[in-house]
């Protein structure tokens, strides 16, 4: 089926940044829009695959054709995805999730001019490694977001954390990555890569769920 190449396949998509709550009105959280990993959801559904997006806050609506669930923080994102794998083919985890959070969140509206002005971090679970990770897994897609040597950090995190495919972008620039409708992807996979260029994030999205539904046939075939 050439114009639905994902049609039955069960996918899972993250989007948008986490937030990390330090006290009861303030977080720590990145500059994310969630563009990305919607037009990515918006693509796959198109594709016919039947599509769960695990979304951070954002101010995007809802693409049609696909269920959502909304979360905040990283643990939040963790427990969702984690319990949705048992049913997935696919999960590509587009999120900016925080590498870490407040150690401690405090009960009440934090004072200045008290106190200790550091802040103790705790690290997050990692969402993609903890996926990838599983017997029998997914067909699992990371993204790298990196302001310096793309090629190496990518293909570094692509076999740290044990990925069928890592998509990875340049963030920092003027044009792409994060918060910006278009974006441009450097694809690493085990043996191969292919170099998406920039363009609007949902003909970006297109282009990558084509790629990766190649990918996951041709997985699943041998
Ligand atoms: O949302 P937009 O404004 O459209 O911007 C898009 C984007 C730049 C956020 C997106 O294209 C992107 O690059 N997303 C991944 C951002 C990121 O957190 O990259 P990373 O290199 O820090 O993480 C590597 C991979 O590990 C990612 O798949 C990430 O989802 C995953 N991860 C990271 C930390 C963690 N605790 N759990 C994870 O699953």
């Amino acid at each position: 089926d050439r114009d639905r190449p994902l049609r039955g396949a069960r996918l899972v998509v993250s989007a948008g940044p986490t937030r990390e709550a330090l006290d009861p009105v303030r977080f720590i959280s990145n500059r994310s829009s969630g563009k990305m990993g919607y037009a990515l959801a918006a693509a796959a559904a198109r594709a016919g695959a039947q599509v769960t997006l695990v979304s951070g806050p954002v101010a995007l609506p809802t693409p049609p054709g696909l269920e959502r669930i909304d979360v905040e923080t990283a643990a939040d994102m963790h427990a969702a995805v984690m319990a949705l794998m048992g049913e997935a083919d696919i999960y590509i985890g587009a999120a900016a999730v925080a590498d870490y959070r407040p150690s401690e969140i405090a009960p009440v509206k934090l004072k200045k001019g008290r106190g200790a002005s550091v802040i103790a971090l705790t690290q997050n679970p990692d969402i993609v490694a903890d996926v990838a990770a599983l017997k029998p897994k997914p067909f699992v897609v990371g993204f790298a977001a990196e302001t310096d040597d793309l090629e190496n950090y990518a293909r570094g995190k692509l076999i740290a954390k044990n990925l069928d495919m890592i998509a990875a972008n340049w963030i920092g620039r003027e044009d792409g990555g994060f918060d910006s409708d278009r974006n441009a992807l450097q694809v690493y996979w085990p043996g191969g890569a292919a170099s998406l260029a920039m363009t609007e994030k949902s003909a970006l999205a297109e282009q990558l769920i084509t790629l990766i539904a190649e990918h996951f046939h041709a997985k699943n075939s041998t």
